[in-house]
């Protein structure tokens, strides 16, 4: 092409929401017909998400200071909100335990869980805490497969964490999700998580990117909190990672 800046304007729009050609006509298609397979031999999207962080060096999360020292907003994030060491502490999507390293030293051993479906983040994760001298029977990990949360026998949390973890889950795994949640919550408790909101890409309805991303419209995602007995509260961001919207839950009261 002779002029470059019509060169550009075209390879600008092919890249589209990406900013990559290969990401938009190979990635995202090649991931897309994997979760179709994935979905048509009897799989779910959970079972999708877990082989693909397995397999895909690029899903990795490093072990590295740049990455676990946002736990340590966490905690405090947590603490300014009220969290007290005699608090019981579901890390809801813990990956690879960056929360779980600032959050076990401060509560009461045993009161803290982590939950993931990647066996290999929540292993990497243990060797941090073994590194770190953080006794294995303080805290207790779980590998799960679905939203059910029967690993979790009868146990219940004063505070729940998701932090970037809702923006992988489609819909229906969220509804189980909160269903699920309510038997595993004490009194009062709040549920923190972050999520996409779609108004973000300048859209109003469900988008979803790279296949394992969801963008949720605002509005929508507090409606499905409601049907399930939710308050659903956005809150000031309060620290610096940018990853989503923060946003507290909490049962009404006449669902407990
Ligand atoms: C971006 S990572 C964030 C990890 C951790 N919350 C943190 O901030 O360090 C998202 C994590 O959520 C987990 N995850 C995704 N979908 C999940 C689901 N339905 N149930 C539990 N964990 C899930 C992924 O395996 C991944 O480890």
């Amino acid at each position: 092409m002779e002029h470059p800046a019509l060169k550009e304007k075209v390879l600008t729009a092919l890249r589209g929401r990406h900013n990559s050609i290969r990401f938009r006509f190979w990635e995202t298609p090649k991931e897309t017909l994997k979760l179709l397979f994935y979905r048509l031999s009897g799989r779910s999207f959970i079972d999708y998400y877990a082989d693909r962080i397995a397999t895909k060096e690029s899903e990795a999360l490093p072990s590295e200071p740049i990455y676990l020292d946002v736990g340590k907003e966490f905690l405090t994030y947590l603490q300014e909100h009220g969290l007290r060491p005699e608090d019981h502490l579901l890390d809801y999507g813990c990956g690879i335990l960056r929360g779980g390293l600032q959050f076990v030293p401060y509560l009461e051993p045993g009161h803290y869980v982590g939950v993931d479906i990647s066996a290999s983040r929540l292993e990497q994760g243990q060797g941090l805490m073994d590194e770190a001298g953080i006794p294995r029977e303080n805290y207790a990990t779980y590998l799960v497969q679905d939203c059910s949360l029967k690993e979790l026998g009868n146990r219940k949390f004063d505070i729940v964490w998701a932090h970037a973890v809702l923006m992988h889950m489609p819909e229906a795994d969220i509804r189980a999700l909160l269903a699920s949640l309510k038997g595993h919550l004490n009194p009062g408790a709040s549920f923190y998580f972050t999520f996409f909101p779609s108004e973000s890409l300048g859209l109003d309805r469900i988008t979803k990117d790279q296949v394992r991303d969801f963008y949720y419209p605002t509005d929508y995602l507090k409606e499905i909190f409601e049907s399930k007995g939710y308050e659903f509260e956005i809150l000031p961001k309060g620290y610096k990672e940018n990853w989503g919207v923060r946003t507290r839950a909490r049962l009404l009261s006449d669902w407990n």
